[in-house]
């Protein structure tokens, strides 16, 4: 027997799922279908969706932070739709077969876990290591990336994936810094950037900064721009594909290959028209932001977009 909502774990280490309802109405087609979460978190959506799915559903949790892989496993072992999954959407999408699929959801970017703790490396609020990766097992830390990199390297990340205006001043301190003392700690970056950067009203210097290094580290948009390739492939007609971003960059990946999909071709006016009607891949469902009452509650829903489509051939 599939487990009550009153029987599953409801730790969120004080994440709160952004935009539940719109999420789930988004997400959810058919009750007994094939489900993906490729960013479980903390799980708030997908026990929202295990609370309206039926018995004979199944649900892919994925994510590539061992310790939300960890809450995953613990959530299957009381749910048997359940199924962990530990790595990165982008290569493990690819492993499901085409069109088995009845939704799939992406919660874009880091969970509020993530940013508590200090000794993840991404908050430039508490003091910790410059590490910044959901995965720590894989890959180069900030620290690492920040050691190796050239001036002009740092520069064209922190314009092109933080929109920092700042870049070069940033970029050209923190090699001048490097030269004498490799910089290995959250503050340490932050107050350097702050040095350079006046502070914008209550955000503070190093937010973008911070968040370019995020994207540099993770490859968090090739990661995106595969992942929904992907997500597209392995949809069934009628499965609808949920995605959330918390910035314009990530936003405008997601809303490009949503809109390419849904428009018919250019027709050549000189030619007879076609006697089949043209069936674009996807239909647009909605574009969703939290309403006051949302943002009230959690900050974090502030930047948080989603954009929802399903999949139509
Ligand atoms: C915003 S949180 C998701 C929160 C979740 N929806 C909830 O309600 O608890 C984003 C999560 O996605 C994970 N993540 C981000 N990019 C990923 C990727 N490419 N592959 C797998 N997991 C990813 C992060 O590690 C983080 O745990």
């Amino acid at each position: 027997m599939a487990a009550t909502p009153a029987d599953l774990s409801t730790n969120t280490d004080g994440h709160l799922p952004v935009l539940p309802a719109a999420v789930l109405d988004g997400w959810c087609g058919r009750l007994d279908g094939t489900y993906v979460d490729c960013t479980y978190g903390r799980g708030g959506h997908s026990r929202g969706l295990l609370d309206r799915l039926s018995a004979a559903a199944r649900l892919y949790a994925i994510d590539r932070d061992p310790q939300a892989v960890a809450e995953a496993r613990a959530l299957a072992e009381q749910d048997r739709r359940v199924t962990a999954m530990d790595g990165n959407f982008a290569e493990l999408l690819p492993t499901f077969d085409e069109a088995s699929c009845a939704g799939v959801l992406m919660d874009l970017g880091v969970s509020s876990p993530q940013l508590d703790q200090g000794e993840r490396g991404f908050s430039f609020q508490t003091d910790g290591p410059l590490d910044m990766r959901m995965d720590p097992r894989r890959g180069q830390s900030a620290a690492d990336w920040l050691a190796n990199a050239s001036e002009a390297e740092i520069a064209d990340a922190l314009y092109h994936y933080g929109e920092e205006n700042a870049s070069r001043r940033i970029a050209k301190l923190i090699v001048a810094q490097r030269a004498s003392a490799p910089l290995l700690r959250t503050l340490e970056l932050a107050d350097l950037v702050a040095s350079v950067v006046p502070r914008r009203g209550r955000t503070h210097p190093a937010t973008k900064t911070f968040q370019a290094l995020r994207i540099v580290v993770n490859d968090e948009l090739g990661a995106l721009e595969s992942g929904l390739q992907s997500a597209l492939r392995v949809l069934e007609q009628g499965g609808r594909l949920a995605v959330i971003s918390f910035h314009s960059l990530e936003d405008r990946v997601v809303k490009r290959f949503m809109a390419a999909r849904a428009k018919a071709p250019a027709v050549d006016r000189r030619l007879p028209p076609s006697s089949e009607e043209f069936v674009p891949e996807l239909r647009l469902l909605g574009k969703y932001e939290a309403d006051q009452a949302e943002l009230a509650a959690n900050a974090r829903a502030r930047s948080a977009r989603l954009r929802v489509a399903e999949r139509l051939r």
